[in-house]
């Protein structure tokens, strides 16, 4: 892949409008770093603001509907985010899926909405620690994919690198236990087969980040593990100094 690096930080239910002063911080380190792609996902709150003030940077949702409007009370569509400045959404992820009960097929409704109104998408992927210790990880993750992923039809029109997998074990979200690099490595390349086989000659458009307990200490050699190409990071996203550290990481790997 020779897309530069995608950084992105996800502030899940953290952060009032006193924290865009981070993300300012956060958007001039992104200045100094042409070759990598930086985006935060604030909570709903501060979508708007984020993008009025940041503008080095992506902003993105964390969630949104499947349907562009309706009765679903307290949910938010894609068309909505669009509208007040995002341009990505993540989708998906395992708090998410737990939390809320989210399956694969409402997953990938979810991101084929967010195509269709525009955004880019993060699909989130990920076993948790019973199903590795049971040696299902790859399977686990492999269905994940095969039935997330928005379909063929649904990126006819979409350009190259509006889409990532990302992948996160469940067990390294929040834990400071980081997945090993050669598991990455293997993990990445059966998504990589699993996207071609979705996707085919479109499949190098796709970018595979990797999520759970990234840090500033792990982050080189995690992004340059064959097949990376990004990073989802949670708690080191929410301070700019944490967060600088990682994307200068990107701007070394990249090389
Ligand atoms: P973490 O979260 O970096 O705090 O482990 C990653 C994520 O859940 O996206």
């Amino acid at each position: 892949m020779s897309s530069s690096p995608y950084i992105v930080g996800n502030w899940k239910m953290n952060g009032t409008r006193a924290m865009l002063a981070e993300a300012r911080a956060i958007n001039r380190v992104a200045g100094r770093y042409a070759g990598v792609q930086v985006a935060l996902a604030p909570p709903f709150t501060l979508i708007q603001a984020m993008a009025d003030e940041a503008q080095a940077i992506g902003v993105g949702g964390q969630d949104c509907h499947w349907q562009a409007k309706g009765a679903h009370t307290g949910d938010i569509s894609a068309t909505m985010l669009a509208d007040c400045g995002a341009d990505f959404v993540i989708v998906g992820h395992s708090e998410r899926r737990k939390d809320h009960g989210e399956s694969d097929a409402m997953v990938k409704a979810k991101a084929e909405a967010a195509l269709a109104a525009g955004l880019g998408v993060i699909v989130c992927v990920g076993e948790t620690l019973e199903e590795r210790d049971a040696g299902q990880a790859e399977a686990i993750v492999a269905g994940q994919v095969d039935n997330s992923l928005p379909s063929l039809e649904a990126i006819a029109t979409v350009a190259d690198g509006r889409i990532s997998v990302a992948y996160e074990p469940v067990w390294a979200i929040g834990t400071g236990r980081v997945a090993e690099v050669a598991d990455v490595i293997s993990m990445h390349k059966a998504i990589r087969e699993r996207v071609v086989a979705a996707y085919g000659d479109r499949a190098p458009g796709v970018r595979i980040l990797y999520g759970g307990s990234v840090n500033a200490e792990n982050a080189s050699s995690l992004l340059a593990a064959d097949g990376v190409g990004g990073a989802l990071v949670g708690g080191a996203s929410l301070t700019a100094e944490s967060f600088a550290a990682i994307i200068a990481a990107a701007g070394v790997a990249e090389g």
